[in-house]
């Protein structure tokens, strides 16, 4: 149970804020490169503050103000040019640091035309793995970390997004809350085919924090500490983080009562499908809600959605009681204190990274990392329960695009359907 004040402190991110302040100091995945293809501007808003993205005719990215430095117009409507985006009020020019760089009546008219104080606030931009990465912390940017499963060839790799009505630091407590599997995707997987079945049990739960974040290892019903789950274990990445050997998610702050959930999926092609190239990495929205106004519950995702949501759109932390499953959130939430008093005494926060060579390529626990390495088999494929049910649909989020089905078959060698 935490204070009032402590919840406050935990959830909310607009500027000025403590935890606002401390996750602006991290990269954060905002969306898919290949969304700006065919619009190249799109309406973004985070950490509270309304802004828009967009790709210019040099294949440059920016992440601005919403609104234009002259009287207000919305840049969504602007347009982009060789370098940054023009305002179609009356078309004044921006660069992607967002400097005003031409304001065509004045610079026709007046001798000497000064821009000064004319710039919009614009944020650092970079690619990586399909994803948009933004940075709106101070200045030097710290190095955007490479992760090493962005680094893997021969694999298929997507990126769904889903707009959720509800503070992001719930959503982030679930990257860190092993029992939950059991109940929300097992158990109640089961209750919506029609089912009683019961799933294994976890009997044993520990958790251990490393230089990029929290560990847990789980040991349920069946299993034995010599098993993966044990031995190796899923990371709740820090800041706000989740990765599971094969996907990784994130829970970016829209505001205090959104947050935008990004997820990337890598599976790599059986063997004999090598050497697969993807050009372009498939970007695409899940839909959370139903037409009945229910949350959509049917994949692995919307069903954690259905539970962020469902604690209220700012989680009320002072009525909760936690027990021994939820050791790793007290551990999260006293680190997130910590690292609020780090920012305060003017050092960097956990995990932020200054040296390239560290932020080149970084390791992580991971359960899979062979098999997404090397490779199986199509017919080994089918020995490994995630992948065969991989390859028969995509489970983890609602409505995936039919190009994005027929790509995925195409890449790894079966018929779509
Ligand atoms: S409002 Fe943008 S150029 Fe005038
Ligand atoms: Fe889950």
């Amino acid at each position: 149970m935490l204070t009032a004040a402590a919840n406050e402190l935990l959830t909310r991110v607009g500027p000025g804020t403590p935890m606002g302040e401390l996750l602006r100091r991290y990269w954060q995945p905002i969306g898919g490169a290949s969304e700006l293809a065919t619009h190249p501007i799109k309406p973004m808003r985070l950490m509270g503050e309304d802004l828009v993205l967009y790709r210019d005719k040099s294949g440059g990215f920016g992440l601005v103000d919403r609104h234009c430095a002259h009287r207000r117009a919305d840049l969504l409507y602007g347009w982009v040019e060789a370098s940054g985006i023009r305002c179609s009020y009356h078309g004044w020019l921006f660069d992607q640091t967002g400097a005003c760089i031409e304001q065509p009546y004045e610079d026709t008219t007046s001798p000497k035309p000064s821009k000064a104080g004319c710039g919009i606030k614009a944020y650092p931009v970079r690619e990586c793995a399909g994803l948009l990465w933004a940075y709106m912390g101070p200045l030097p940017a710290p190095e955007l970390p490479i992760w090493e499963p962005f680094t893997w060839g021969n694999g298929f790799r997507e990126i769904v997004l889903a707009d959720v009505p509800c503070n992001w630091f719930q959503c982030q407590e679930n990257s860190i809350d092993p029992v939950h599997f059991e109940w929300m995707h097992d158990n109640w997987g089961e209750r919506m085919r029609g089912s009683d079945k019961t799933a294994p049990k976890h009997l044993k739960l520990k958790f251990e924090e490393f230089d990029h974040g929290f560990i847990y290892k789980r040991v349920r019903e069946g299993q034995s500490e010599e098993d993966r789950y044990w031995t190796v274990g899923r990371v709740a990445l820090w800041p706000n983080g989740f990765y599971l050997g094969r996907h990784f998610e994130w829970r970016v702050p829209v505001d205090d009562e959104h947050t935008l959930s990004v997820a990337w999926f890598f599976v790599r092609v059986p063997k004999g499908r090598e050497p697969y190239v993807q050009n372009s990495v498939p970007a695409w929205k899940s839909p959370i809600q139903g037409e009945d106004g229910r949350w959509i519950t049917s994949h692995v995702i919307n069903q954690d959605i259905t539970a962020w949501v469902g604690q209220g759109a700012i989680a009320d932390r002072t009525r909760e009681n936690l027990r021994s499953s939820d050791i790793g959130i007290s551990m999260m939430r006293k680190r997130f204190f910590d690292e609020l008093d780090a920012i305060k005494a003017g050092r960097d926060p956990k995990g932020v990274i200054r040296n390239p060579n560290t932020a080149r390529c970084i390791d992580l626990p991971d359960m899979a990392r062979e098999l997404n390495v090397n490779g199986l088999t199509l017919a080994e494929f089918q020995n490994d329960p995630l992948l065969r049910q991989r390859l028969k649909e995509f489970r983890h989020h609602v409505g995936q695009p039919p190009e994005v089905r027929t790509a995925f078959c195409d890449a790894m060698g079966i018929p779509a359907h």
